[in-house]
């Protein structure tokens, strides 16, 4: 018989030692919650596709303060939706558009929490496209302009970074470009870096009440048949001036978040989008997962293949999670 001088099992052989021989280390300083800001007043409505997600408007923003304060989470990504759309998203980088009047009210509130803002057209377009349209084509360099100036303005509100979420080609140069002219040369830009034309993003479009009107995003969103092209979309981001990468969807594209992690050298995030947030909480309604757990484990994955940061709907319970220990 094979004589067993090496056992794998020697170390798992109690909590206390599996514990310290872990690893993948996390801290709750990593996660980002992604928050919906309504235009209106005394709105705090649950999102019916993302349950336990709410719209707050402006006034209402105290709620997820306390929510956030509640659990150590103290880095959030806003979105918003607008009460008018028009064809030039012009919302977007209105001084007193909805994200900017979210952004002032939280540095009112809460000056501590770090504030990044999505930077895209499709909440505020009337197509539900991400830029401005030639026909039925995403302009990409007359969107550039735009993308710059929403980028300011929410800068300018007092957003401490930006995530351009629109997939242009060269969006990151020319935010960096704007932000620099104008002062701003320490806000950081996260950029959406390898995003893809993803179903998982159902849930959100309903959320954000941005689907569009026709046809889909796969003219600037990437094809999810490819991962070299993710690199060289990092690769561009980096070089045009990204201080963080980000993967999208998460739990899918893990593959990219490794590679990314072994390619570039700038911290990587990774988005556990609103589908793999909504197919839990489904299932788990169905009595067929347990919730808190599979949170847990898909959480430490993105983790494990390289993730830096996530950002995720479930930040405030998973803040929880590891500050009783049973992650991290
Ligand atoms: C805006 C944007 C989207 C998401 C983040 N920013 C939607 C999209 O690209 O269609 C998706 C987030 C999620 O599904 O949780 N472009």
């Amino acid at each position: 018989m094979f004589n067993q001088t090496i056992r794998p099992r020697r170390l798992r052989t109690s909590d206390n030692l599996r514990r310290m021989v872990r690893e993948t280390r996390i801290s709750a300083d990593s996660l980002i919650w992604p928050v919906f800001i309504a235009e209106g007043e005394n709105i705090y409505r649950e999102i019916d596709s993302l349950p336990n997600q709410y719209h707050y408007s402006p006034d209402q923003l105290y709620r997820m303060i306390e929510r956030a304060k509640k659990h150590g989470v103290s880095r959030v990504l806003l979105f918003g939706l607008p009460k008018e759309k028009d064809a030039e998203g012009s919302g977007a980088w209105d001084e007193n558009g909805i994200v900017q009047q979210g952004i002032r009210k939280i540095k009112e509130l809460a000056p501590d929490m770090y504030v990044i803002t999505d930077v895209c057209m499709c909440e505020y377009t009337s197509h539900g496209h991400c830029g401005i349209l030639c026909g039925h084509y995403v302009d990409n360099d007359k969107t550039l302009k735009k993308l710059a100036q929403i980028a300011l303005s929410h800068v300018k509100a007092g957003a401490d970074m930006v995530a351009p979420s629109d997939m242009m080609d060269g969006r990151v140069a020319a935010i960096r470009e704007i932000l620099d002219k104008n002062g701003f040369i320490n806000v950081p830009i996260m950029a959406y870096s390898a995003k893809f034309a993803s179903s998982f993003y159902g849930p959100f479009r309903d959320a954000a009440g941005s689907a569009p009107a026709f046809g889909d995003r796969r003219s600037y969103q990437m094809d999810f048949h490819n991962s070299r092209e993710a690199m060289r979309e990092c690769a561009l981001d980096v070089a045009e001036g990204a201080d963080i990468l980000m993967v999208k969807p998460a739990l899918a594209y893990l593959d990219l978040v490794y590679q990314a992690k072994q390619n570039f050298d700038i911290p990587i995030a990774c988005y556990a989008v609103s589908g793999e947030y909504a197919m839990v909480k489904a299932a788990a309604k169905a009595g067929l997962i347990d919730e808190y757990k599979i949170m847990c484990e898909s959480a430490v994955c993105m983790y494990r293949a390289g993730a830096d940061i996530v950002i995720t709907y479930y930040a405030c319970e998973l803040a929880d999670a590891i500050r009783k220990g049973d992650i991290g």
